[in-house]
This record gives C-alpha cells, structure tokens and sequence, in this order.
C-alpha cells in the first residue's frame, strides 16, 4: 500500500486529480471508477477546473459508479446518480452515454447486478477511486463474515444509515443499495482511497494494520498491488 499524508483535503485534492488528470492524458479512452460520499468532492471540483482551463478534455473516458440507493428516483437530489452529475458529470464534456451506474429501481437486483458485471468485466476499470465508511466499508460492501464477489444488494448498516441520513431532510434514507462487489473493486488495475477527519481513524487503522478480514472490507486492499491511499493527518493519526 503506498500512503501519501497530507494537511488537508485541497493538497489531496490536488495530488489525486493531478494522478487522474495525467492518467486521461496519457490514455483518453480511460475507464474511471468513481465514488460518492464527501471525500472525493474536492478532486471533482479540481477536475472540473482541469476541464474548464482546457488541461484535459473527458470526452473518451468510459465511467462506473461504485453503487447506488435502492428504491430512490435517479432524479431524488440524494441519488448517487444526481451527486455524480451535480459534483462531475455535468461540469466536464463526459459522454452521458459512457457514464455507467447500477439501477437502484431495477425489478431484478439480481439480473441488473449481473449487467453491470458483464460491463465492467468487458471494459476493465483502469482507476478506482474510493472513500471508507467509519465502518471499513468501501462501495456499499458492508462488514460481514464474508467477503464480496460481484454487484449485489445490500441492506446497509446502522453504522452507515447513521453516516449518510444527515443528507436525507425529509424522506427517510433508503435501507437497501446495490454495490459492486469486493472482487469487481479488486479487478480495477489501480485504486485511489480517499479519507479525511478523525472518523476514519480505526476504519484507516484496521485498513493498513489489521487482519485481512470481512469485519474490515477496506483491509483486502492489502491484496491489491497497486493503491493509493490519501489521508489528512487526522485520518492518519493511528498509524
Ligand atoms: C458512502 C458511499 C461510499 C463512500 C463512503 C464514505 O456510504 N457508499 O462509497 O466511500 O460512504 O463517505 P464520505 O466520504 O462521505 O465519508
């Protein structure tokens, strides 16, 4: 694992979006894997201002989206649908028709999950960026007693309701999502983790030290021969 420490989250910001704004330069028809959550916000807004000073143009990229809310309208403000579009997509000259989600509203979870595998599968991701849940959680890949294969439905933790319902104002956060699986984030050729504040200090810890264990999803990134992880030093406090 090769961890970078830095004072906050503009420098990461800085040093992520540089990776993948050199990444789509040297190989235009990139496929991306993107994350949600508050942690990669700032390297979006430093991609977007990429694009806008004409350093690097998004037209060829190829993108997937780690998971998404079930039983949400992609058009809900707080579908991950909307996020990636308000935060990125609508902001960079991204195709529409290379942008790639699983959908939360699928009748079939299961055959919507095999979908999404099938393409990932035929286009392999070359850069996965992700965040960690407080819980060790990466994607919606919850602690369990084992590990994750492919996209699947997951009944999200209190852990992560707790987390992610300061979002929800009025209507209540959904309980259900569909996520890629631990193997489809390990398939990525490179993975770049961000994490800031002291609430991902044991989830950091347990990620870098612990066993590689289910209980921990994060930690099987162990395994993987090339991540990145970026943390302000809060984040890195225990290690
Ligand atoms: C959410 C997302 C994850 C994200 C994590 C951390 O639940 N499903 O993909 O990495 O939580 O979010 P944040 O960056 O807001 O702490």
């Amino acid at each position: 694992m090769n961890i970078h420490i830095y004072d906050n989250a503009e420098q990461i910001a800085k040093a992520v979006g540089t990776m993948i704004i050199n990444a789509v330069n040297e190989k235009p028809d990139i496929t991306l894997g993107f994350a949600t959550g508050a942690s990669p916000v700032p390297t979006y807004n430093f991609l977007s201002k990429a694009y806008e000073d004409k350093k690097v143009s998004f037209k060829d990229i190829t993108t997937f989206n780690l998971d998404e809310y079930c039983d949400l309208p992609k058009s809900d403000k707080n579908s991950y649908y909307s996020f990636m579009h308000q935060n990125l997509f609508d902001r960079i000259d991204v195709k529409e028709e290379n942008v790639n989600f699983l959908n939360g509203n699928a009748v079939d979870a299961e055959e919507e999950c095999r979908r999404y595998d099938a393409l990932i599968d035929s286009k392999r991701i070359d850069i996965q960026l992700l965040g960690v849940g407080r819980n060790g959680h990466i994607g919606f890949n919850e602690p369990a007693n084992k590990f994750t294969k492919g996209s699947f439905k997951v009944r999200l933790t209190q852990s992560t309701i707790d987390a992610n319902s300061v979002y929800f104002d009025e209507n209540p956060m959904p309980r259900y999502a569909l996520t890629m699986g631990t193997v489809s984030i390990m398939k990525s050729k490179q993975i770049i983790m961000i994490a800031t504040g002291k609430s991902k200090q044991d989830a950091i810890y347990g990620m870098v030290h612990g066993d590689i264990t289910p209980s921990c999803p994060a930690s099987v990134l162990q395994l993987h021969p090339d991540v990145h992880i970026f943390l302000d030093r809060e984040a890195a406090q225990r290690l």
